[in-house]
C-alpha cells in the first residue's frame, strides 16, 4: 500500500500561516521575508522520509556495489584523476540503490552531489536516507511525492547552483531553461538518460532555444541495448509480478511499441509462455515484430484479446477509453514509458464508478458497464513504482556512461556547441570492455593480417 506521505518541507498548511501570523501580529511583509528566510533554509538541507532507514539503505547501496564493477573501476580512475573539484553535479534521477552507487563515484572524482528523484513514486526512501548522511551530498527525493514537492526539490537541486545537471527525462535542465536561466551561463552542459529525454531535448534544439550542451547517454549502444531492451525487459516483469502475481504462461500480453524498451519487454514475454500480441505506428518496428514471431494488430482489434497490456511507446494516451471499453473482465494495464500518460487514466478516473488500491500498487477501477480493469503502479514507470527499477548489472553500464559522459563536459569545457551530442565510439567501446573485464569474460583479438584485410579494398572473389 502507499506509504504515509510525509508533510512537505517548505509548504505548511495555508490557514497555519495565517493562524500563526495573527496569533503573534506580525505584518504581512515581515512574515514573508520571514518565510523567504525560512524556505532557504530548508532548501539547503537533505528531506528524506526518514533518516532512521539509513541503515538498510546502506546495506542495499553495498550489494549494488557488489554487481557494479565497471562502475567501480570508474570511480578507481576518478579517484585518481578528481576531474570534478570545486564542481557541482546536480542531479534528477531516480533515486534508487544503483543510482546511490553512481552519486558516491561523482563524490569520489572532488564532486559535491545535489539529488532528487525523476518520478514522484520511484524513490527507494531507505537509500535516499542512507545517502543523505554522506559528505558532499545533498538529497530531496521521498516515495509518494506530490506534483508540488517534485518540482519544489527540481528547485532545491537547481539552488545548489550545478555546474553540470543530470536528468532522466529532462524535467531538470528544462527547469534551469525556463526558470533559472542565468545558471546556464555557468554550466558546462548537461546529460540525459532516457529517450523521452531526448526526444524533449531534440525539440529544445529545433527550436533553437537549447543554450548549453546536452550529451545524449541514452544514445550510447552500452546504455541503449542494455538497459532499454534486458532493463526493461526484466524489470518491467519484476514490477507487473509484485503487483499482481499473475501467472504470465498462457496469458494474451499485449505490448505496445516495439521500440528498444518494446522489444526486451516482448522477448520476456515470450520466455515465460506468452501469447504476445505487439501493437505499433511505425512500419518498420512493426515489420520487426512480426519477422520475430508475434502477432501485429492495430490496438482496437487487440483490446479484446489481451490479458495484460503494456505501454511503453514514449507516446500519449496509446490506450484510451475506446480500448478499455473492450477489454475483458479483469483485464491488467502496466506502463513502462517515462510519463505517466500513455494510458489515459485522468479519463479512466473521471468515468469510473468506483476505486480501489486491491494490492501493493495495485488499482481496481470498476467502470459503468460493470467491468473492472486493473492498473498497475498508477500508470507510472511499473519496474520502479512496483519494484526497484532495472538490475545493478544493468545500471552500471548506463551510470559508466553518465560518468563519462561528465568527465567529457569537463574536458571539453567551453568547445562544444549548444546541442544533442553522442559520444564518441571508443567511450561506448571503453564501457563495453569494462563490463566483460567485470564479467570476467574474453574475446579474440584481430590478427595483423585481418585488421589490414578490413582496412583494404583491393582484395575480393
Ligand atoms: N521503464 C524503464 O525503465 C525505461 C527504460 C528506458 C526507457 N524508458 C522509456 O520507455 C519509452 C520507450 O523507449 P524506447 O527506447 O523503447 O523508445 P523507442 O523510440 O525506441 O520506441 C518507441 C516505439 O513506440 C512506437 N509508438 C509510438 N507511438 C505509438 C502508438 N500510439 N502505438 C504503438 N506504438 C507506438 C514507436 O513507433 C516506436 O517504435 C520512453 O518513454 C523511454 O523514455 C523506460
Amino acid at each position: 500500500m502507499n506509504p504515509k506521505k510525509p508533510r512537505s518541507p517548505t509548504s505548511p498548511r495555508k490557514d497555519d500561516n495565517l493562524r500563526f501570523r495573527r496569533f503573534l501580529r506580525i505584518p504581512r511583509f515581515l512574515f514573508k521575508w520571514f518565510k523567504k528566510i525560512h524556505s532557504a533554509k530548508v532548501y539547503s538541507m537533505s528531506y528524506v522520509k526518514d533518516p532512521s532507514l539509513a541503515g538498510q539503505g546502506k546495506l542495499n547501496l553495498e550489494i549494488a556495489e557488489r554487481h557494479m564493477g565497471a562502475l567501480l573501476n570508474v570511480r578507481e580512475h576518478f579517484k585518481k584523476t578528481r576531474p570534478f573539484s570545486g564542481l557541482t553535479i546536480g542531479m534528477a534521477l531516480h533515486v534508487t540503490k544503483e543510482t546511490g552507487v553512481l552519486v558516491r563515484t561523482f563524490v569520489a572524482g572532488g564532486a559535491k552531489v545535489a539529488i532528487t528523484g525523476c518520478n514522484p513514486l520511484s524513490t527507494q526512501d531507505d537509500v535516499a536516507a542512507a545517502l543523505a548522511k554522506e559528505k558532499d551530498i545533498k538529497v530531496w527525493a521521498y516515495k509518494g511525492e506530490s506534483n508540488e514537492d517534485y518540482y519544489k526539490f527540481l528547485t532545491a537541486v537547481i539552488g545548489e547552483e550545478p555546474d553540470i545537471t543530470i536528468d532522466d527525462g529532462c524535467d531538470l535542465v528544462t527547469l534551469v531553461h525556463t526558470r533559472h536561466p542565468h545558471l546556464l551561463k555557468k554550466m558546462l552542459g548537461g546529460c540525459e538518460e532516457t529517450t523521452t529525454g531526448i526526444i524533449r531535448l531534440k525539440a529544445m534544439e529545433k527550436e533553437g532555444v537549447l543554450k548549453t550542451p546536452m550529451i545524449a547517454v541514452n544514445d550510447n549502444l552500452t546504455k541503449h541495448l542494455m538497459d532499454n531492451y534486458y532493463g526493461t525487459g526484466q524489470s518491467t516483469f519484476d514490477g507487473i509480478l509484485r503487483s499482481t502475481n499473475m501467472l504470465i504462461a498462457g496469458s494474451t500480453v499485449v505490448v505496445l511499441g516495439y521500440g528498444s524498451c518494446g522489444k526486451g519487454v516482448a522477448l520476456r514475454a515470450k520466455g515465460l509462455g506468452a501469447n504476445v500480441i505487439v501493437t505499433e505506428v511505425a512500419a518498420f518496428p512493426a515489420l520487426q515484430a512480426a519477422m520475430d514471431g508475434f502477432r501485429v494488430l492495430p490496438m482496437a482489434e487487440a483490446a479484446p484479446l489481451g490479458d495484460l497490456f503494456i505501454t511503453v511507446t514514449g507516446n500519449l494516451r496509446v490506450i484510451r477509453m475506446e480500448h478499455i471499453e473492450k477489454m475483458k473482465d479483469g483485464a491488467i494495464l502496466a506502463n513502462s514509458g517515462h510519463f505517466n500518460h500513455e494510458i489515459d487514466i485522468d479519463t479512466i478516473e473521471k468515468q469510473a464508478k468506483r476505486k480501489r488500491r486491491v494490492r501493493h500498487y495495485l488499482d481496481e477501477y470498476l467502470l459503468k458497464s460493470g467491468k473492472a480493469i486493473f492498473i498497475a503502479g498508477e500508470g507510472r514507470l511499473v519496474n520502479l513504482a512496483s519494484a526497484e527499477g532495472h538490475p545493478s548489472e544493468v545500471m552500471s553500464l548506463s551510470f559508466c556512461g553518465q560518468a563519462f559522459a561528465c568527465e567529457y563536459l569537463v574536458k571539453h569545457k567551453g568547445k562544444l556547441k549548444n546541442e544533442v551530442i553522442t559520444l564518441p565510439d571508443e567511450i561506448d567501446d571503453r564501457i563495453a570492455k569494462m563490463q566483460l573485464e567485470a564479467m570476467k569474460l574474453n574475446i579474440d583479438v584481430l590478427t595483423p593480417e585481418q585488421r589490414k584485410y578490413l582496412a583494404s579494398w583491393r582484395e575480393g572473389t
